[in-house]
């Protein structure tokens, strides 16, 4: 234990809330397993040359806070809190392992059940995957079946052929990207950073579309494909991400229209469209004609690192043979646990939206009907969109970074560094820590 924990005073902490964060970074990064026992106090406290006193402490704090388990009359277990480890919050985002309330991603930490459950399957069936070569291009034929399957069943009809599967979907995007080479590209404002990164990274010109909760701006949706005639459109119409807002099938059309008469290619991202936050969610259409794509990261767990193309068989083929096609796909073990969780994704789809919406509606709550922001609760996804009414985003950041809280402004989304009174405020922490985000919130735009 003594060893595992390394050196871990001179923190400046007092020395038994230092010992108690350094047996939580053990447990986090593996040098300590879950589930393991802790010596007994007086023993612990002679290896670490502490005081028995300073143990002490150090367990009673993580007891309060779940790392602990004591037995009566038995030893102490080191594990992770419970909540911890079934909550759709990444445990950063909590602030529970002690450090910063992460703010900057808004994504859902993974299923810890069913995806070691998944994970011991995939394992129990791998030996015929194990035998090959290992470089599974466009994907396991099990894989490119259940997503083809799904695509079907949701009345886009769709064969194992025009699925690729790759590491995830900003790899999908980097793969159409690299193979159609636009020279200009229609992107909503804001959009998702790291899209914006994969696209500025190809020197592609970016057009931009205003995106509100009120919906998509028609006339630049208009301009943008004019300006982009014969290249490229990236779009993520299924509870945009940072807005949340849903594209309507009117829009949807007229996207579709736009793009034949312009000759644009469409690349929807759909990331986000497991992420139905209705109460009673109807069927999404689909924009005719875009090439799709999407990955486990927000339905399951961004750490699975399988997304995929759905696209015309021949271009599928083409895809296949870019020189990027290897270097972006999917591990194959990976892509087994994917198949695991993907043929039955509802079980978790449906826990996590309800543990989503009751966050999202306790956000919406605290911050309604004030006049220091304004904002549309969204119909999905991760995160509220605020506008702010008088302080710049940029100043509300570094006051919340102040009292432990990482959020990302406006301009980070926007391709023309605009937006500069917006914020993203993920509703993905459970709700006490919501109601510090909106305190924090409060007192900044006070200032
Ligand atoms: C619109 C959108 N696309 C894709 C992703 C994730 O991409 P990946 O599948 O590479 O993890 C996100 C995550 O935030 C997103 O918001």
């Amino acid at each position: 234990m003594a060893r595992a924990l390394g050196s871990w005073r001179g923190t400046g902490e007092p020395l038994g809330t230092a010992l108690a964060g350094a047996v939580r970074e053990a447990l986090l990064d593996g040098r300590i397993r879950p589930g393991s026992e802790l010596p007994a106090e007086r023993r612990l406290a002679a290896a670490l040359g502490v005081s028995r006193g300073t143990v002490t402490a150090a367990l009673a704090r993580l007891r309060e806070t779940g790392w602990v388990h004591t037995r009566h009359g038995s030893g102490s277990l080191v594990r992770l809190p419970a909540a911890a480890a079934d909550r759709v919050a990444p445990l950063s985002a909590t602030g529970d392992n002690g450090s910063m309330i992460d703010l900057r991603r808004a994504v859902p930490a993974a299923p810890q059940k069913q995806y070691l459950e998944a994970t011991l399957r995939a394992a129990e069936r791998a030996g015929p995957v194990l035998a090959e070569h290992g470089e599974p291009r466009p994907g396991l034929p099990e894989l490119r079946a259940v997503i083809a399957e799904r695509y079907s069943r949701e009345g886009t009809a769709t064969r194992p052929e025009q699925i690729l599967v790759t590491n995830g979907t900003r790899a999908a995007l980097t793969l159409l990207a690299a193979h159609f080479q636009p020279r200009l590209t229609a992107v909503e404002i804001p959009t998702y950073v790291d899209a914006l990164h994969v696209l500025r990274g190809t020197g592609t010109r970016l057009v931009g579309v205003r995106v509100t909760g009120d919906g998509w701006d028609l006339e630049q949706l208009e301009s943008a494909f004019a300006a982009a005639r014969g290249h490229l459109a990236y779009l993520v119409p299924d509870f945009h991400n940072p807005t949340g807002t849903l594209m309507s099938p009117r829009v949807r059309h007229t996207v579709a229209e736009l793009a034949a008469r312009y000759q644009v290619t469409v690349v929807a991202d759909e990331t986000l469209r497991d992420l139905d936050l209705r109460e009673e969610p109807a069927g999404i259409p689909r924009i005719a004609g875009a090439l799709l794509i999407g990955s486990a990261s927000k339905s399951v767990w961004g750490g699975l690192r399988v997304g995929w193309i759905r696209a015309r068989a021949s271009l599928v083929r083409d895809l296949r043979e870019h020189p990027l096609a290897g270097p972006l796909s999917a591990a194959p073990m990976m892509q087994l646990v994917a198949a695991e969780l993907l043929r039955d994704p509802y079980p978790v789809l449906r826990r996590r939206q309800d543990e989503l919406r009751a966050q999202r509606d306790h956000l919406c709550a605290l911050l309604d009907g004030d006049d220091r922001w304004r904002f549309t609760c969204p119909p999905g996804g991760l995160a509220l969109w605020l506008q702010l009414s008088a302080v710049p985003a940029d100043t509300v950041v570094r006051h919340a970074n102040e009292h432990g809280i990482a959020l990302v402004a406006g301009p980070s989304f926007a391709a023309d560094a605009t937006l500069t009174h917006y914020l993203r405020v993920p509703f993905t922490p459970p709700r006490p820590v919501l109601d510090r985000v909106a305190a924090v919130l409060g007192d900044a735009c006070a200032l």
